[in-house]
């Protein structure tokens, strides 16, 4: 990768600003001062130092954002907010969410720039549990329960995975769902006569959305946190 985006990567200023880092002799490499902002370092093989301090290259970052509503789920939208506009101040180009939640749900949102990780996270087969808040519009019965935990049809050609309900209030309830499909919470309370007015994504695997962090705040994850992501 080239010295001024390796730089640029980890934050250390705009790309113009770098450059003229490195041309006033501030950045080493390999404890030779590199004056050629284009000049290639192997991000994990050389000691970079900036200003005499060395620069630690992190191949993978995590996240874990707080959506609030009126933002999208991608990295680059025409119209709307993004997720990762959220996370402009990182400074980082390659980051990512781990797939999608609505434009007006909130809640918990895996941010990296992991591709393998985001893969198997999202893989069908590996039913990740994503605990959900549902403010509803009816009474939530035993009978929506029966239904949701059985395992509902919203249309398609395989029923859903039986669902996990924690009745938290008449109109309240948390819902826990492995899979993820279009809307599927949405569409799984419409199918058992209900309707959501509000959802917040509360859980995702062991990763936690904690009261202390505000909409629109985020913060990086553990390395236990990362590695109980990877099944450790
Ligand atoms: N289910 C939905 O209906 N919407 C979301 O944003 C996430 C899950």
């Amino acid at each position: 990768m080239r010295l001024d985006r390796f730089l640029c990567e980890l934050n250390l200023g705009t790309r113009t600003q770098v450059k003229k880092e490195i041309k006033a002799g501030l950045v080493s490499v390999n404890g030779v001062t590199v004056l050629r902002p284009e000049e290639q370092v192997r991000e994990a093989a050389d000691l970079v130092c900036y200003k005499g301090q060395p620069c630690v290259y992190e191949e993978y970052v995590y996240y874990l954002l707080h959506k609030p509503a009126g933002v999208v789920s991608a990295t680059q939208d025409k119209r709307d907010r993004t997720v990762l506009d959220l996370l402009a101040g990182e400074g980082r180009s390659d980051l990512f969410p781990v797939g999608r939640l609505d434009k007006d749900t909130e809640g918990l949102l895996l941010i990296t720039n992991d591709g393998p990780l985001a893969h198997a996270l999202l893989s069908p087969g590996r039913h990740v549990d994503k605990e959900y808040e549902c403010h509803l519009a009816h009474t939530f019965d035993a009978h929506q329960r029966e239904l949701l935990e059985q395992g509902v049809d919203i249309g398609e050609k395989k029923k859903c995975r039986p669902a996990v309900v924690r009745i938290l209030a008449e109109k309240k309830i948390t819902l826990t769902i492995t899979e993820g499909r279009f809307h599927q919470v949405k569409r799984m309370l419409h199918a058992v006569g209900n309707e959501v007015v509000y959802l917040k994504r509360i859980r995702m695997d062991r990763l936690q959305l904690e009261d202390s962090l505000e909409k629109g705040a985020y913060r990086r994850l553990t390395d236990e946190e990362v590695e109980s992501l990877r099944g450790g």
